[in-house]
């Protein structure tokens, strides 16, 4: 596509904000694809959701709403828009559905999945069911429809302790990532039953590497996602949600901070908090970067890779979503 005098026009605000996370170069081939596409958006009524972990040009030249997998879905619920494109994985365009089943949502790659909901199946969690009757399940958000219609309850990470104790019971099975089971039983008195998913992203960073840069930057805060290694949490001086990380930066303006998380995170946050120094782990989801500007206008063109699910399941899985709703973050 043609980077013409008209579209660098169009596009100069968006890229005068970006610049220091894109250079001019790559700016070049981007913008004629964020022209294209914000203008088919408006045409088409379509809203542009996108997770925090999109790269910069997306985040900050084509989406409506960017926020945490939590906000994500309510915002899903609240949209006047006739389609929807989920710039994330398919959990998260499978979430957006439930929540909107009269809306057309599309997922610009089908491919983009995830290791956590890739780890268990509705089967699993009936068999956890039949061996653990009467406990009430709490299913991370990062999970499949089939998995979330077998759920009492959904969680994020934005909300999952407050979830686990809104039960009342003293016993939860908690899906699929063990690592945040192990972080919300650090939290709560309820006994929680886990299960053996992880986050190919998260599970990389190690709480070594976090104490060799505290050595090597005096006074820098540390701030982890709760999908990582417990070690690695208490190595940390904050753990939450995505957007949970991104509130800590805006309201504590540290010096110099390392987000362990994905690497888009601290190129989009930059933008934004220019004062704060940020030290980058680079660990890359590779479901997230399947989403790109050219398949973005090519499925909101041609309004191709819907998701589509049976009536029964959305009905099932979505309550397990609007309970979680309800309690909040
Ligand atoms: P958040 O809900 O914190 O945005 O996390 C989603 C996710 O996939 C993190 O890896
Ligand atoms: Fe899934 Fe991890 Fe990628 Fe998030 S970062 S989408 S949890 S694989």
């Amino acid at each position: 596509m043609e980077f013409t005098a008209e579209i660098k026009k169009a596009t100069e605000p968006i890229y005068k904000k970006i610049s220091k996370a894109i250079p001019e170069i790559e700016w070049s081939v981007h913008a004629p694809y964020i022209y294209e596409i914000n203008k088919l958006k408006k045409k088409k009524n379509a809203v542009i959701l996108a997770h925090n972990y999109q790269t910069p040009e997306i985040y900050h030249g084509i989406s409506d709403f960017s926020a945490d997998s939590l906000a994500l879905a309510i915002e899903a619920a609240n949209t006047k828009a006739d389609i929807i494109v989920m710039c994330g994985v398919h959990f998260m365009a499978e979430t957006a559905k439930l929540m909107s089943p009269d809306k057309k949502v599309l997922l610009p790659d089908m491919r983009a999945g995830c290791s956590l909901s890739a780890s268990i199946t509705g089967e699993d969690v009936r068999n956890l069911k039949k061996k653990y009757p009467n406990v009430p399940v709490v299913s991370y958000v990062n999970t499949s429809a089939d998995v979330k219609a077998e759920t009492d309850v959904c969680c994020t990470s934005a909300n999952a302790v407050k979830i686990v104790n809104s039960l009342g019971a003293n016993k939860v099975i908690f899906l699929p990532d063990d690592y945040l089971a192990k972080y919300v039983a650090s939290q709560t008195d309820v006994e929680i039953i886990s299960w053996k998913g992880t986050c190919e992203v998260h599970e990389k960073f190690t709480d070594t590497e976090i104490n060799e840069i505290r050595e090597n930057n005096p006074n820098i805060k540390v701030i982890a996602h709760p999908e990582c290694p417990p070690d690695v949490i208490k190595a940390s001086d904050f753990a939450g949600s995505t957007s949970g990380m991104i509130k800590y930066v805006k309201d504590n303006q540290p010096k110099k901070v390392m987000m362990v998380t994905e690497c888009s995170m601290s190129d989009n946050i930059q933008i934004d908090n220019p004062n704060v120094e940020f030290i980058r782990p680079c660990n890359l989801c590779p479901h997230m970067k399947r989403i790109t500007l050219p398949k973005i206008l090519d499925c909101l063109k041609k309004e191709t890779n819907e998701i589509i699910m049976s009536e029964e399941i959305i009905k099932r899985a979505r309550k397990s979503v609007e309970r979680m709703a309800e309690v909040g973050r």
